[in-house]
């Protein structure tokens, strides 16, 4: 086989450990890899050269993705999917590994449709794919949330502060949840659940009246605060989302938390440095196991499918039921579990 691998959406931690993986899987069986650079725009542009296993030496620690990534969509390039194809040709690419969130996977799903070989690997540090218990990169960035908490908490404590943090998670809670339950948050907010701006300052001063005169709250770039009407400015990206941190919601959860409780209030966006730096050992090990599992997929004959994680086991699910399924929200039990702790 000549194996076409690309990386498509944000990127994140672990996305080399994957590509590394397809390479060396490829390589036991004597197939060969080429890398398409930046997601589906190197299928368009004819951006593709072939990676041998001295290429992916290295790899495996850094963070980012070696094959460049982009957001572009083919539907919304003239004839993009005829480039596309086209260049599949060109460079007899036979099969795909596609590493990516919905978005991307939906493009392969499309390609499948249209009769390419092609497999998928779930990568999203928002972790709401559907058909894995985990994407890759959502370690690495959870690690970098709950490490900003322990960080905030030092500076909330010596001021007597109340500290917000506005962290990344377009359509699901995952970041935030996760993130601020290791991270020992007294207040989360998820898009998922609705939570009255009220509410968390009425819990703010009961905190207080313990004597706990510092906290730390943990708020969804897309949280739902029905007091707080903060709108998604500037343009789309090619699948039509909004850039959600020009909401700026951690700003108004913070001032309006001050105007209600009258306690000194800070807010952080974490922004890209949730999809930055060296993976964490379980996104490495995940890049790893999917990569091999994708390139196994492909010897069986599969296509069409993407492999997942469950429990502790790899196996595969069709792209048609993970695009029809996605985003995966946050289990509100979860949500509930996470609110013992304020
Ligand atoms: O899709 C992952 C993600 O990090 C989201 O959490 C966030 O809303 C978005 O990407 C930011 O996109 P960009 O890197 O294009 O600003």
């Amino acid at each position: 086989m000549n194996i076409g691998v690309l990386t498509g959406g944000g990127d994140c931690a672990g996305l080399n450990a994957a590509i590394r993986a397809v390479v060396r899987r490829a390589a036991q069986d004597k197939h060969t890899v080429i890398g398409i650079k930046n997601g589906w725009l190197g299928l368009i542009d004819n951006d593709a050269e072939p990676i041998d296993v001295s290429r992916t030496s290295g790899i495996l620690s850094a963070g980012g993705t070696r094959l460049g990534t982009s957001r572009t969509n083919p539907a919304k390039v003239e004839q993009g999917y005829d480039k596309v194809l086209e260049n599949l040709r060109k460079n007899k690419i036979d099969s795909l590994v596609v590493i990516g969130g919905d978005d991307t996977l939906s493009v392969a799903l499309e390609l499948h449709k249209r009769g390419i070989k092609v497999v998928g690997i779930p990568k999203t540090m928002d972790n709401d794919v559907y058909g894995t218990d985990f994407c890759i990169g959502f370690d690495s960035a959870v690690s970098i949330v709950m490490d900003a908490c322990d960080k905030l908490r030092t500076t909330a404590r010596s001021h007597h502060r109340v500290m917000v943090l506005e962290v990344m998670g377009r359509t699901a809670g995952w970041v935030a949840l996760i993130g601020g339950m290791a991270g020992g948050a007294d207040w989360i907010l998820i898009p998922e659940i609705e939570v009255s701006i009220e509410k968390v300052a009425g819990q703010l001063k009961r905190r207080h009246e313990l004597g706990k005169d510092f906290s730390i709250l943990v708020v969804s770039e897309a949280a739902n605060v029905p007091e707080i009407q903060a709108e998604a400015k500037g343009s789309k990206d090619a699948f039509g989302h909004e850039r959600l941190e020009k909401r700026g919601i951690g700003d108004a959860v913070s001032r309006e938390l001050e105007k209600r409780t009258g306690y000194e209030t800070r807010v952080t966006v974490l922004g890209h440095i949730q999809r930055g730096g060296s993976p964490t050992l379980t996104d490495r090990i995940l890049g790893t196991r999917l990569g091999v599992a994708a390139v196994e997929s492909l010897l069986k004959n599969q296509s069409g499918v993407m492999v997942g994680l469950h429990g502790n086991a790899i196996d595969t699910v069709s792209l048609e039921e993970v695009i029809r399924n996605s985003p995966r929200k946050v289990d509100p039990k979860l949500y509930q579990l996470a609110s013992l702790f304020y």
